[in-house]
């Protein structure tokens, strides 16, 4: 569902790369996790995914399909979560809603069904008419899944999900990925929790300095690295100097 061929960024004005000749890949229908410390390049990597950031260098594919050439075909079959709420703060969750599945094009009666199974799913349907910026931030987080939810997308590519939110959204959300998995999607998922990624996931690419460090199943790397779990693994592999 992923495949990235030496893929190569560096931003204006940056002293250093953030991506350098990184190359991954995640089978179809996986719940994978791109996991590394703050500064590695995981927003970097997914940003280029969703065609907001152009590499200097490289080839990205999603489900087969060029990210650079064929967006409007990506657009309809994966959704993206980002790292920052994309929401409106002045307007409701339902209206907020309402206009990102308009633009999906969705049907006013198929739109209204997801929007409530999904407010219901993800504990929101009591606050549907209270305005986001009112809102907490795991619910913020949570309204800001569904977004990426309502054509559900076959597959699904979020940017730190669970960073900053409590622990009850964060239990949800992992749990509706879970999920959202076993009925057949595919997962993407960014985190520099590799705790939380060993539980999670089938497949894992650890990156740092915009380079894979190992990728593979959690359990197999653990054990060719002789590890008791991921975190282990990745400071073998890294070293345990400070990140800024
Ligand atoms: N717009 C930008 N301009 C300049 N440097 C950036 C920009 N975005 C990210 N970087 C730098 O690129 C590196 C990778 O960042 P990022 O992809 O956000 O990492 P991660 O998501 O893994 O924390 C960092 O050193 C960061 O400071
Ligand atoms: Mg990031």
């Amino acid at each position: 569902m992923l495949q990235i061929q030496q893929l190569e960024k560096t931003y204006k004005n940056a002293a250093e790369p953030s991506l350098q000749g990184l190359s991954l890949q995640f089978s179809d229908k996986s719940i994978a996790g791109l996991l590394g410390p703050n500064g590695a390049g995981k927003t970097t990597t997914i940003s280029i995914l969703c065609g907001l950031v152009k590499a200097d260098a490289g080839k990205a594919f999603l489900l087969g399909m060029d990210v650079e050439k064929e967006r409007e075909a990506i657009k309809r079959r994966i959704g993206v979560v980002p790292q920052s709420i994309a929401l409106y703060p002045t307007l409701t969750a339902m209206e907020n809603l309402q206009y990102i599945g308009r633009l999906y094009g969705l049907g006013s009666t198929l739109l209204k069904e997801r929007i409530n199974q999904y407010l219901q799913l993800f504990g929101l349907e009591k606050s549907a008419h209270k305005a986001i910026r009112y809102y907490s931030g795991g619910m913020k987080r949570r309204a800001n899944i569904i977004a990426s939810l309502l054509h559900e997308p076959e597959l699904l590519i979020l940017d730190e999900p669970t960073a900053g939110v409590d622990v009850q959204s964060r239990n949800m959300i992992l749990q509706f990925l879970t999920e959202y998995n076993k009925l057949g999607h595919g997962i993407i998922y960014t985190s520099h929790l590799l705790e939380e990624a060993q539980q999670l996931c089938d497949e894992i690419a650890i990156i740092d300095h915009g380079r894979l460090v190992v990728q593979g199943k959690p359990v197999e790397l653990m054990q060719e690295q002789q590890a008791q779990s991921l975190e282990q693994v990745f400071l073998q592999l890294t070293g345990s100097s400070l990140r800024d």
